[in-house]
């Protein structure tokens, strides 16, 4: 009888590594170390975070982050698991995370190389009920003969060596992707504890009718942002309006939008001018993954989401991201 069809090349995130690290001649292996352990920090989160009901993980911390967020009790476990990975690592010099007023300066890492900007639990307010929340990095490297200081971290997106999530949903689903690079997707399969490669070279339809932004912000919209949104639920040529998709997590969002395609906005208004997500650990990082896969992200004032320099490591910024096509259409509206 024909045997079940077993894959036995199995191509792990640790293997992923490795073919990528011997494509550049130069590299030392420190970042595919850094990567190692970036990914047991998303398993170790992943793992926190499917038990937290079992042991009353759930709830408020009772303190709030620079932000002015509420921090949950899993934003302070990720973060605290987050920092003590990238500790340990010894490669990374300098991190910036959500839950952390200032930057973290590993001192005792001496030769470390990177400055990693992180989002420990994206999406936490949504904890509590069980919806999918996730994980956003961004790599960058010291300039050269730096120790790590804050000019490390406050840099144009452009400059990122690697940016990427990880969603924890009905599985954990890995995005990451290196400046130039291809986008690849990874699932944990919990019995061998690996990321297993199962969406090679993503790339996001040039366009999609789903539409994702808080509609209950719409009351302090700028005029620009209503016409874009009217123009898709009210289509002019008697077009089929869009779909309407939001979850509340950035993350869960944004995969949606990268594998159907469409539009995630969340737009700066009156309420927020300076828009609401964070430059350094959830805009910059989504701009990088999106732009790799063929999509686009600019900000409220439709510059390259990329191109935008945070002043400080808590910086927000609005934006758009989305289908190639679908943020040409916006710029069409903003640029009115
Ligand atoms: P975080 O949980 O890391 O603070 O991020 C929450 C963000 C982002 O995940 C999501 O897109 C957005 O907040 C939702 O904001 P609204 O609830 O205002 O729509
Ligand atoms: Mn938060
Ligand atoms: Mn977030
Ligand atoms: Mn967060």
């Amino acid at each position: 009888a024909e045997t079940a069809a077993v894959n036995t090349n199995i191509v792990t995130l640790t293997r992923f590594l490795t073919e990528e690290q011997s494509k550049h001649k130069e590299a030392t292996g420190d970042f595919t170390l850094l990567c190692h352990a970036l990914q047991f920090s998303f398993k170790a989160i992943s793992h926190y975070i499917r038990r937290a009901t079992l042991v009353n993980l759930t709830g408020l911390a009772g303190q709030s982050n620079a932000t002015g967020d509420d921090q949950k009790k899993l934003d302070v476990i990720g973060n605290d698991l987050f920092i003590a990975a990238m500790r340990s690592s010894g490669k990374c010099a300098l991190l910036v995370s959500e839950e952390e007023e200032e930057i973290i300066y590993f001192k005792d890492q001496t030769g470390a190389r990177y400055a990693v900007a992180c989002d420990p639990i994206d999406g936490s307010s949504n904890l509590d009920a069980g919806v999918s929340v996730g994980t956003i990095f961004g790599v960058h490297k010291l300039a050269e003969g730096s120790t790590g200081t804050k000019e490390d971290i406050l840099k144009p997106g452009t400059e990122l060596l690697a940016a990427g999530f990880t969603m924890y949903g009905a599985s954990a689903q890995l995005v990451i992707t290196m400046r130039g690079g291809t986008v690849n997707g990874f699932t944990l399969d919990n019995s061998f504890g690996e990321f297993i490669l199962t969406h090679p070279n993503m790339r996001i339809p040039k366009k999609r009718a789903i539409y994702s932004v808080n509609e209950g912000n719409s009351l302090y919209w700028e005029e620009n942002t209503k016409e874009y949104f009217n123009s898709l639920k009210f289509p002019q040529d008697n077009g089929k309006p869009y779909s309407a998709r939001y979850i509340g997590s950035m993350v869960a969002d944004a995969y949606r939008t990268l594998l159907y395609g469409g539009i995630f906005a969340y737009p700066a208004d009156k309420k927020s001018p300076k828009g609401k997500l964070r430059i350094l650990y959830e805009c910059a990082p989504m701009a990088m993954v999106f732009e790799n896969a063929g999509g686009q992200a600019v900000d409220s004032k439709m510059r390259r989401m990329l191109e935008v320099v945070p002043e400080h490591i808590h910086d927000r910024s609005g934006i758009y991201l989305g289908s190639y096509d679908e943020v040409e259409k916006v710029k069409s509206f903003y640029k009115k």
